[in-house]
Parts: structure tokens; C-alpha cells; sequence
């Protein structure tokens, strides 16, 4: 898809294809309505009298050409109020637009999107390329039928006002970035897990570092784990055939290259059957996308090489394979970790702060500025905040702060959850230093809480993504969240 910026104002001189137009409950319609009114004798004030061509925010009406003085077809999109224009109305009439662009098949389009209220030209330059890319998402390498590529190709945004056409430019290639970092993530995470396990993980971070010189990727397999002592991230491969692979991403962006980084930690289940601790099957395929995590490390690294950030970033994809065997680790075994903390194995199913308590470990050697783990971490923070919010906790409250800001204007929604001393105690061992895992109650705090005492020398924050990475049902898919939330924080540092 090309996206381009033009610095016009006036629709009817464009040669597109289509014409793309936003119609308002107001009396008053913008210029470039107008202009195509007169154009058509007052076809378009006839049109929106009658109720044919309507304000309603999301209606649409599409026209093929309809006079021999305009050749262009033309699609009529509902803004509702004028006054209320804002962002989320915004969204709500790029998706409708573009689905029915899609289904009338057309090929390029102008449209006169940005000169409705320039305090939101700018977001929406940025959100429009990512919009597109959902609805134009498919995930079909293993249909024998593939649907087919969308027919549109081209869109020329229109931006009157000459000042805002530069940044508006950056605003939509950032918005590409973007949108290209969420669908790598996707297809990461839709891939199968006899196709996606850990050295799958580890050739896909190869290959983004054959294709950016800025990045540079190193993969520690089993015995490098081993020789680190990172005994419970091992603990957790151990049932599997398929051997545990930590991939690190490392991007060297700031000009000082001794710049203390931030630090991304992906949870890279590529299957969780539970262990030993089986989960029930129903709906234990979806378990293929416990590594979204690590897939949402992937996305971002990629977004943060193309984007080229004056920043230090590593990212860690932790990748492994939760699986029942006469080899696989137990309930009641007892694990020592990198750091030397002892954990009590009261679950298996518990398995992802295990192989993350030693990578949250193992970053410390960067001396990091901020780290994050991305995890599907529980069932719990599904029943805490439903598919709509990622629950977010850390040790440093700007931290956590900042990324729910990041979130907000991402349009990537995110809930912080409290983490005080009170939910420690639920994780206290008879035998060890801590188990594996605390009870129901407050399950999403209490697994927070278990990470927490391995991230005690740096700033850190946890994001559960078990409600947001992915959907159940017909639609059933990886959503790429929240490569956006995450990319909108680095690009504030
Ligand atoms: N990957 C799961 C969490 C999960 C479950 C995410 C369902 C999305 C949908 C995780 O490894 C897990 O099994 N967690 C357990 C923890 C419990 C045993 C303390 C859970 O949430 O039940
Ligand atoms: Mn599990
Ligand atoms: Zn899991």
C-alpha cells in the first residue's frame, strides 16, 4: 500500500480514482464538498436533503461516476458533528470508509481527511496507515485457497494547510512503521507451534538482523542456559523435543553507544500444554499463542530499526516449549534460579514466570534504563479487565505511568494494576523461597509479585497481555497488541 500526502485543498482537481468524502450533521459541509456540489449542479445538497448521503457517523454512500463533468466515483462517509470530530470518531470513519473501499474494489483514492480539524491532523496521519493494515490483514500461508490481495493500492491524503504537511508526512510513515511492526508481529504469532518453536523464533531474529545493520542478534541455546544457571527457564523445556532458545536483539541507536538501554522481555511459549499440570482441552490450541510476548519483541525491534531511534534498545524473545514427559519438571520440585532464588513448583502451568524470572535476571548485565516483560502471563487478568485493557504492573510508578500514557495515545488501551507488599505474602514457601504460584485470588497481582523479587535492581514494569494478544472465535487471530503501546513509549525517550 502507498500512502502519500498532498498539499491541497481542493478535491475536485485531483485525478484519483475515487474521491473520498466526510459529510456532517452540521448545515454547513467543508470546502470540498461544496466545491463538488457546484461542480454537480447541486446534486450533493439534493442527495444529503433527501437523507440519501448522511451525517451519521460511519454511513456511506458510494457513487460511480455519476456526470460527465466528474469522471471520479465517490464515496460520501458520515462524520457526524463537526464540533465532536475527535480521534475515536475519526477511527470509526477511516474503518468504514475503507471497508467500503475494499468492497467496491476501487484501486486509489484521494481523500480530504486532514483538513477537517488540524488539532487532530497529525493522529490521524498516524492511525489511518495502521487501520488500513488491519482490515487488509490476512493470515493464509496454509490455505490452499488464498484470498485475494485487496485491490486498493494507492491513497493520497490532501492537507491544505502548508505548515502541517511536513510533520503530517513523519506522522504517516511513523504510522506505517507502525502498522508493518503489528502485522510481522501477527504472523509470528499465527504461526503454528509445529511450525513456531523456539529456534523458529531464533531464525526469524536472524533474519531481522541480516536486513538491519543497526541490530545485532545473538541466540543462546540449552547449554549456553545451562552455563548461566538459568535452571527454572530449563525446567520448562525440559518435556520438550524442541530445544529452548533465548534470542536477544540488540539495537545500538543512541550516539553514545555505552547508553544505558531499554530492555524488552518477551514471554516465547510457543506451546503451553500446562505439563505435568495439564490443562483441560478445550481450547488449549489457542495455547500456541503464548508466545505473543516474544512476538510483540519482534514486532517492536523491527519498528525501532526502521525508525531509526537515538536510542539504545534490547529486546529478548525467551523462547520454549511447555510440554508433558517422563522428562518434564514436576509439581513439588524445587528449582534454583539464576539468582540464586529458590522456587517451589506448586503448578506447571505456571511456567512463563519461570523461564522469565531468569531472563529478567539475565538482562541485568546491560545495566538497563527500563525493563519490560510482555507476557501472556494469566488466565486472571482476562477476568480483571475482559479483552479490551493490557494490565500493566511495575516497581517504579512514572514507569508504569508513562506507559499508560504511551497506551492511551496509541489507542492501545492499558490498566494498571496495584502491586503493594500486602499480595507478597501469598507467595511465601514451606520449603523454599517462593512458589510458583499463589492461589486464585488476585492471580494476575500475585504473578507480578513473583517477578518482582527477581527485578529489584532496576526500574521494571510488567504488561499481562492473556486478555489483548489475541482473539477466540470466528475470528480467531493474534492481534499485534501492544506492539503499538510499546513503540509509542520508546519514541517519547
Ligand atoms: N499461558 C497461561 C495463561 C493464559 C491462560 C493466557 C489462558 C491466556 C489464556 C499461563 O501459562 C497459565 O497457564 N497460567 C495459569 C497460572 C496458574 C496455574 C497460577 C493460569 O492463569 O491459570
Ligand atoms: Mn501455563
Ligand atoms: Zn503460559
Amino acid at each position: 500500500m502507498e500512502f502519500q500526502i498532498k498539499n491541497s485543498a481542493t478535491i475536485t482537481k485531483q485525478k484519483s480514482e475515487c474521491f473520498v468524502l466526510p459529510i456532517f450533521l452540521d448545515k454547513n459541509q467543508i470546502d470540498s464538498v461544496k466545491e463538488l456540489d457546484l461542480a454537480t449542479n447541486g446534486l450533493i445538497s439534493q442527495m444529503i436533503k433527501s437523507g440519501e448521503i448522511s451525517g451519521e457517523i460511519g454511513h456511506t454512500t458510494f457513487l460511480y461516476s455519476c456526470s460527465t463533468q466528474l469522471k471520479q466515483k465517490l464515496l460520501f462517509v458520515g462524520c457526524g458533528k463537526l464540533k465532536a470530530f475527535d480521534l475515536k470518531q475519526s477511527k470509526k470513519v477511516i474503518q468504514a470508509a475503507v471497508k467500503e473501499l475494499l468492497a467496491k474494489k476501487v484501486k486509489e483514492i484521494s481523500w480530504d481527511i486532514l483538513n477537517i480539524n488540524s488539532s487532530i491532523t497529525l493522529q490521524i496521519a498516524k492511525q489511518l496507515p495502521q487501520i488500513v493494515a488491519q482490515l487488509t490483514y490476512r493470515f493464509d500461508d496454509y490455505k490452499s485457497k488464498k484470498s485475494p490481495l485487496a485491490s486498493l493500492t494507492k491513497i493520497t491524503l490532501l492537507c491544505g494547510d502548508k505548515k502541517l504537511v511536513k510533520q503530517a508526512n513523519e506522522a504517516l510513515s511513523q504510522g506505517n512503521i507502525i502498522a508493518q511492526a503489528i502485522s510481522a508481529t501477527k504472523t509470528i504469532a499465527n504461526m503454528p507451534s509445529n511450525v513456531c518453536n523456539a529456534s523458529y523464533l531464533a531464525e526469524q531474529g536472524k533474519k531481522l538482523g541480516k536486513q538491519h545493520a543497526s541490530l545485532k542478534v545473538t541466540c543462546l541455546g540449552e547449554k549456553e542456559l545451562a552455563k548461566l544457571n538459568m535452571n527454572a527457564y530449563l525446567a520448562v523445556g525440559r518435556g520438550s523435543q524442541n530445544e529452548s532458545i533465548m534470542t536477544v536483539i540488540e539495537y545500538h541507536g543512541a550516539k553514545d553507544k555505552k547508553a544505558q538501554p531499554y530492555v524488552l522481555v518477551g514471554k516465547g511459549l510457543t506451546f503451553d500444554s500446562g505439563g505435568i499440570s495439564i490443562k483441560p482441552s478445550a481450547g488449549m490450541d489457542e495455547m500456541k499463542y503464548d508466545m505473543c510476548g516474544a512476538a510483540t519483541v519482534y514486532g517492536v525491534m523491527q519498528a525501532v530499526a526502521q525508525l531509526n531511534l537515538p536510542i539504545n534498545v534490547v529486546g529478548i524473545m525467551a523462547g520454549c516449549e511447555n510440554m508433558p514427559d517422563g522428562n518434564a519438571y514436576r509439581p513439588g520440585d524445587i528449582l534454583t534460579t539464576m539468582s540464586g532464588i529458590t522456587v517451589e513448583v506448586i503448578n506447571t502451568d505456571a511456567e512463563g514466570r519461570l523461564v522469565l524470572c531468569d531472563a529478567l535476571t539475565y538482562v541485568d548485565r546491560y545495566q538497563p534504563k527500563t525493563v519490560i516483560d510482555i507476557a501472556t502471563l494469566t488466565g486472571a487478568c482476562i477476568v480483571a479487565l475482559g479483552h479490551h485493557y493490557t494490565g500493566v504492573m511495575g516497581n517504579n510508578d512514572k514507569l508504569v505511568e508513562q506507559l499508560i500514557t504511551a497506551s492511551n495515545s496509541a489507542g492501545d488501551k492499558a490498566w494498571a494494576l496495584p502491586i503493594d507488599d500486602d499480595f507478597q505474602d501469598q507467595i511465601n514457601s514451606t520449603c523454599a523461597d517462593i512458589v510458583n504460584a499463589g492461589g486464585r485470588d488476585g492471580g494476575t497481582i500475585t504473578a507480578a509479585c513473583f517477578l518482582s523479587r527477581f527485578t529489584e535492581k532496576y526500574q521494571w514494569a510488567h504488561l499481562d497481555i492473556a486478555g489483548t494478544a489475541w482473539q477466540s472465535g470466528a475470528n480467531k487471530g493474534a492481534t499485534g497488541r501492544p506492539v503499538a503501546m510499546l513503540i509509542e513509549y520508546l519514541l517519547a525517550q
